[in-house]
């Protein structure tokens, strides 16, 4: 819903939402993980044979997942190894969505120990099996998702068996099974391309990798010729990332523009529209009054008391004040009733990705985040404030400082150090203040190896040694992707340790 606000009603139909991977037998088998994964109704959402008849539910029986009004077009995706499985888990879902995908994609040690997702996609047999139970036993489209593999005729003919097997869309992740975490590197969109020119035209196909901001969409969709494009990261780190920038002139509050004409939303107006639609729909009530956004060019203002200095003030006449205490009480009864509506256990993980170049400043709005436990609307409310004021920091910064207030010297020189001229250019092409939304730019696997965050197995040391000595041999540099690796795990990556999150495609 958030994506969709920064759209108009006209992009807006061009936007397809997927939710998080759900696993296809837990979905079936409990009702408990339904309920704290997949809302279209209030309650326990019950499995056929007691089927729901969307045509005959009144208007307040729908909840939030699939709403026809607020959730559509959304395609609800599994992970699975038994058609059996996936079958029934589907059929639960079918009432309240377009189409179910399957994830032939996802890389995890818990996909491999499970053996769901990209660990599949040796077995051919069971992917047709799982692909075609749906393709003959649902009212509605089955879709899947994969990455590429090891050369393009082996992609193209596993391409081949999911779209024989019955699947309507085709969305292929142009990385491999072992390009994940610090290995992530660039997706080969030749490789889109190629499937793209060799498969039957009428084959819908999307597009995933490489998404950084919203011009790289049409750039993706030309070079690839895909249908669509699916965003994660992306939409992610900034959830405008489907809209279109308001035109020159016309950028009203959200909107900022830099003197270079570059510009994006800013975190405070991303973060109100996040809490508000929290508010209005999960919460069923009405969001607090805000003032406007504030802007440079605003009157000044007398300052106000904040509420740290008046727990002060409080401190020194009293008791501790009322709202302070009725926090801890927030607090305490947060601790007994554990929150496990799926809105709103992901808040955390949601704002710790748009608000990272925020937070990496402004350590004190980053450890407010990380203590706040789901559910706490009055502590999410309390870092909204301190986005707002930070913003307003970095606004009136640049006013005086322009382009030299986004980063001092230091943190450019930190950002920078290590980086090849392939991630500087990307760097610089996307580089926004940090209270802009904006993608987070990953190191390349090289840059990973000589950060140390990467370690080469032995077996791949090996294979760099002899490529090594070949080319020497021949003259020609050896090309190629780090093939095995070890992940060294800093503090960092454990900020962005993100569960799973809902998925945009447009
Ligand atoms: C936090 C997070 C959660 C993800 N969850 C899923 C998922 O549930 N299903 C899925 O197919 N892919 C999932 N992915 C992978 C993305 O769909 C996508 O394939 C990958 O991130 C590359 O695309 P991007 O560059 O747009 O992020 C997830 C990625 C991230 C970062």
């Amino acid at each position: 819903m958030l994506t969709r606000s920064f759209m108009t009603p006209e992009t807006n139909k061009d936007l397809l939402a997927y939710t998080p991977m759900f696993h296809a037998r837990m979905f079936s088998e409990g009702a408990k993980y339904r309920t704290e994964h997949f809302e279209p109704v209030r309650g326990t959402l019950a499995s056929p044979p007691d089927s729901y008849h969307t045509s005959q539910m009144q208007d307040s029986d729908w909840y939030l997942d699939g709403h026809k009004k607020l959730d559509r077009p959304l395609f609800v995706q599994f992970c699975a190894n038994n058609p059996d499985e996936l079958l029934a888990a589907a059929k639960i879902v079918q009432p309240f969505c377009d189409a179910v995908d399957l994830n032939l994609g996802c890389p995890q040690g818990i996909a491999r120990k499970g053996n769901y997702g990209a660990f599949l996609q040796e077995d051919w047999d069971t992917i047709y099996k799982l692909i075609n139970i749906l393709h003959k036993e649902l009212d509605i489209p089955v879709t899947a998702k994969i990455r590429i593999l090891d050369s393009r005729e082996k992609t193209l003919q596993y391409a081949k068996t999911v779209l024989s097997a019955g699947a309507s869309i085709l969305t292929v992740h142009g990385r491999q099974r072992d390009q994940k975490g610090h290995n992530t590197g660039v997706a080969d969109w030749s490789m889109l391309r190629f499937l793209r020119d060799n498969l039957p035209p009428d084959t819908v196909m999307f597009a995933n990798g490489n998404i950084l901001q919203h011009d790289d969409i049409a750039q993706c969709m030309k070079e690839t010729g895909v249908d669509g494009v699916m965003s994660a990261e992306g939409n992610l780190y900034d959830p405008s990332i489907f809209g279109k920038p308001p035109p020159m002139g016309q950028e009203g509050r959200e909107y900022w523009r830099g003197r270079d004409g570059e510009g994006g939303y800013r975190m405070d107006a991303a973060l109100r529209r996040y809490m508000d639609i929290i508010h209005r729909y999960v919460l069923d009530q009405e969001p607090p009054q805000r003032k406007p956004l504030f802007l440079p060019s605003d009157p000044v203002e007398e300052p106000e008391v904040t509420e740290k200095e008046q727990d002060e003030d409080n401190r020194e006449d009293g008791p501790p004040p009322k709202k302070k205490q009725k926090r801890k009480e927030d607090r305490a009864k947060g601790q007994r009733e554990k929150c496990t509506s799926p809105n709103l256990t992901v808040m955390q993980p949601h704002l710790f990705h748009m608000l990272r170049p925020l937070v990496s400043k402004h350590t004190h709005v980053r450890d407010a985040l990380g203590r706040v436990r789901a559910g706490d609307i009055d502590e999410f409310e309390r870092i909204l404030s301190l986005v707002e004021e930070a913003t307003k920091e970095g606004l009136l910064e640049y006013e005086k400082n322009g382009e030299a207030s986004f980063q001092t010297d230091q943190e450019k020189a930190k950002q920078e150090e290590g980086r090849d001229p392939e991630s500087l250019a990307t760097l610089a092409r996307c580089k926004r203040p940090w209270f802009i939304c904006q993608p987070y730019i990953r190191p390349l696997p090289k840059e990973a190896l000589a950060k140390g965050a990467l370690m080469l197995s032995k077996k791949e040391k090996a294979r760099l040694e002899r490529e090594k000595e070949e080319a020497e041999k021949s003259g020609v540099a050896p090309e190629g992707r780090v093939e095995e690796h070890k992940e060294v795990s800093n503090g960092e990556a454990k900020v962005a340790d993100i569960p799973k999150e809902g998925l945009v495609c447009g």
